[in-house]
């Protein structure tokens, strides 16, 4: 066995990994658990069209060799202008050299957080949080915290405020790093923040002298239902001109998950500099076949084309799985969520008393019945209910969403509010390396 560094010794199986080959060793199982886009609508015909256009071009195929680490300048033009579009009051040009491509948007947070944070250092996360970014925070050696919500799930300013002031008592102020947090349709939550929730965090986060670098995820934004979220993104808000600023998002959700081709926009020139020193040693540069189909596809509409179809198709998928629920009574038996206006997730919170975790009997039940899901408990940072869940509908067709349902909520029925729902699992459960890690 070699003698791993510390990091390596840190480093545990991703959980979404485990869902994912439970899934694909079991096909009678219906996943709701993997934030996977939708097969049916994948845009062939847009990957289609901009592959003959670049192998039409009578230039030598710059496009099959290696490009730069910051990524196609054209790609970069074109996404900012596309970002400026959503955020008008943004310099089109200062907006492109501070963007950089990355290997999905999660390579851009890795890079972020590899260059901010040292074991030991703390990060404020929206709660809940995507569970991924707090897998990665434990892989560093980085304490997530969350960001206090009151009970709508909102911003708490005044236990933020209150949160702030302990940490300077305890010493552990100067080890705040990092605040992070996914703004449009959130994973796991759905929620969006709003201008004025934005506004108020940047405010205490000021007065308490925190200005500290600042992430905003924005991975969902385009994958709005029936209109545009109306919020800003924190680029374009004055509230945080004195962060260091970092504005993510990606093409994999909106456009082809496969091609794996993310991207961030950072205010701050030393913060951009060390990402993209330390994406050089990564990678020296994202794939540059795969940036040049996205190039193509939003320069000539393939992505605005494909947008008008995955649109309505999650819209309708997420009012199949909604009502299927509704139909089968969860409500009745204390189940809660929020029909999504975006995105890929209903969040669901059950009935207090019932342990929806990885080792949960609910949880293997499900998985008897042939339903998977996302614990919630792998979607906080500190003080981790058991009775969350996330649901995805980005997966399965609408008949195989309403099956998933029916299974789900029949289970659901079976636990009923959870007092005796049984304890923990005796080892066929899906816990173990994933949970201890955290
Ligand atoms: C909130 C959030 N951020 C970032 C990512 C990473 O996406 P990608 O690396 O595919 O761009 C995801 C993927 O599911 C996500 O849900």
């Amino acid at each position: 066995m070699p003698a791993f560094s510390a990091l390596g010794q840190r480093a545990r199986p991703p959980t979404i990994a485990r869902l994912m080959s439970l899934a694909l060793d079991n096909p009678r199982l219906l996943s709701l658990a993997a934030g996977f886009t939708d097969n049916r609508t994948l845009p062939v015909a847009a990957v289609k069209t901009a592959v003959d256009a670049l192998a039409a071009q009578p230039a030598a195929p710059e496009w099959l060799q290696y490009g730069a680490n910051q990524g196609r300048p054209r790609l970069r033009e074109l996404l900012a202008t596309r970002l400026v579009a959503q955020d008008p009051g943004l310099d089109p040009n200062a907006t492109a050299s501070g963007l950089f491509i990355t290997n999905g948007s999660q390579q851009a947070l890795y890079l972020a957080m590899q260059v901010l944070g040292d074991p030991g250092d703390i990060v404020l996360v929206d709660r809940p949080s995507y569970f991924v970014f707090l897998e990665l925070l434990t892989g560093l050696g980085i304490t997530a915290r969350s960001l206090p919500v009151d009970a709508a799930g909102k911003l708490d300013t005044a236990a933020l405020g209150a949160l702030l002031a302990g940490m300077k008592t305890r010493g552990e102020f100067k080890r705040l790093k990092a605040v992070y947090f996914v703004s449009y349709y959130s994973n796991p939550s759905g929620r969006s923040l709003d201008t004025a929730e934005k506004n108020a965090l940047a405010a205490t986060l000021t007065a308490h002298g925190a200005t500290v670098p600042v992430i905003e995820d924005a991975a969902y934004r385009e994958l709005w239902f029936a209109r545009p979220p109306a919020a800003a993104g924190v680029l374009a808000l004055p509230a945080w001109e004195k962060f260091p600023r970092l504005y993510l998002s990606t093409l994999t959700k909106p456009f082809a998950s496969g091609l794996k081709v993310g991207w961030g926009v950072c205010t701050d020139a030393g913060w951009l500099a060390r990402m993209l020193h330390t994406k050089g040693h990564h990678d020296f540069g994202t794939a540059n076949f795969n940036q040049a189909i996205c190039e193509q596809a939003l320069a000539t509409g393939g992505l605005d084309a494909q947008l008008a179809v995955s649109r309505p198709a999650y819209a309708r998928k997420m009012r199949a799985l909604h009502e299927t629920l509704l139909a089968a009574g969860l409500p009745v038996l204390g189940w809660s969520w929020r029909e999504a206006e975006g995105g890929l997730y209903l969040w669901l919170e059950a009935p207090a008393a019932l342990d929806t975790g990885l080792d949960s009997a609910f949880c293997r039940a499900c998985v008897e019945a042939g339903v998977l899901y996302v614990p919630g408990e792998l979607c906080f940072g500190d003080e981790v209910p058991k009775n969350f869940i996330r649901l995805s509908y980005g997966v399965l067709a609408e008949p195989e969403l309403a099956e998933a349902g029916r299974r789900f909520a029949g289970v659901a029925a079976k636990f009923g509010y959870g007092e005796d729902s049984g304890g923990s699992s005796t080892g066929t459960g899906l816990g173990g390396a994933a949970k201890s890690s955290r």
